[in-house]
């Protein structure tokens, strides 16, 4: 891999997606062609990958079934920095929510316990707050900004919703911090005057998109062998079954007929399960498989997922 500083100073997205590939860019993003026309990212997330690319392709369209979430993505494109800032600190002052930013830890330091962070200070705001988000009808940009504030201050920055569309995370450890703020700010320079939609929709639209050769497509599922958030049946979406693995193994098909490139991100065994649905259309088709390396940089990142034993891969259909 030769252009390790290329992603030093990579855009950042101001959510905290489980499964984001913030820390593995540098291995991704080499693997997809120097110059492409369209570049989609069919299962976004927090469109750590698209924002990436922007330099690389005359346009990028992340779509993602998560409806709030792509909402949100839209918001912060549309809105100014400042007043998106400004929204959020008039809802965090609304609820009494703790603002680490503006005051500082010391006013926050009787509450805080062990290592839960600021978890008891914004218990009770945080709840009137969720409920409010769930119960009120907002216009969809301030309701996006309320999104982002309950992002801030959820259990692990997680964003969930429960089976009638309710966000459900509980109060975690964080505020709206000096991390965060870091994040909108370099996701906002970083999409400053770049064609990036953000696109509300099941993945399988790519079917209907007038594709041709130099556009590349990416995708980053929910992994069949793993237990993220937005996996799970409880949540609006369906759950990421076997169903689902192989309605997105067909779409790919039905692009790689057509000649269009792409890489998919997955992971082919975990703590002794394999993903054998994957394991066989990569046989079946002959693509090729460049494993991920979580030593690559982050020792953290390393620790975690050398326990756990996984094998993470990118998928191609074609060479690099
Ligand atoms: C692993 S996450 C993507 C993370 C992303 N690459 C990032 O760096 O933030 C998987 C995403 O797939 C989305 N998803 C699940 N089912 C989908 C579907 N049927 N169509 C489109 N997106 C879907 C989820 O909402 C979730 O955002």
């Amino acid at each position: 891999m030769t252009n390790i500083n290329l992603f030093d100073n990579y855009i950042k997205t101001p959510l905290n997606y489980t499964g984001n590939k913030s820390r593995l860019l540098e291995q991704i993003i080499p693997l997809f062609p120097k110059k492409i026309n369209r570049f989609i990212d069919m299962c976004c997330g927090g469109a750590s990958i698209g924002l990436n690319v922007i330099n690389q392709s005359q346009e990028v369209v992340c779509i993602d079934i998560n409806r709030p979430l792509i909402e949100l993505l839209q918001t912060l494109q549309l809105f100014s920095e400042n007043s998106i800032i400004s929204k959020a600190e008039e809802i965090i002052y609304s609820f009494n929510l703790s603002d680490t930013f503006n005051k500082g830890y010391s006013v926050y330091k009787p509450y805080v316990e062990g290592n839960n962070g600021f978890k008891k200070y914004n218990k009770n705001g945080y709840e009137k707050l969720r409920t409010f988000f769930n119960s009120s009808q907002l216009e969809t940009g301030e309701k996006s900004i309320y999104l982002l504030v309950l992002l801030s201050f959820c259990f692990n920055n997680d964003i969930r919703f429960n089976s009638s569309g309710k966000f459900n995370m509980p109060v975690g450890k964080t505020d709206f911090n000096a991390s965060i703020r870091e994040k909108l700010h370099s996701f906002k320079q970083g999409i400053k005057n770049k064609n990036i939609k953000f696109y509300f929709s099941d993945f399988s639209v790519v079917k209907e998109f007038e594709l041709s050769e130099n556009d590349f497509v990416y995708c980053d599922p929910p992994y069949l062998i793993s237990n993220a958030v937005y996996n799970n049946s409880n949540c609006q979406h369906s759950a990421w079954t076997e169903y689902q693995e192989e309605r997105l193994l067909d779409t790919l098909d039905f692009l790689s007929q057509k000649g269009i490139r792409f890489a998919l991100s997955n992971i082919l065994s975990k703590e002794g399960a394999n993903n054998t649905i994957l394991q066989k259309w990569i046989e079946k088709n002959n693509f090729s498989v460049v494993d991920i390396e979580y030593h690559y940089r982050s020792s953290s990142y390393h620790k975690i997922n050398r326990k756990s034993n996984e094998r993470e891969v990118v998928i191609l259909n074609y060479d690099n």
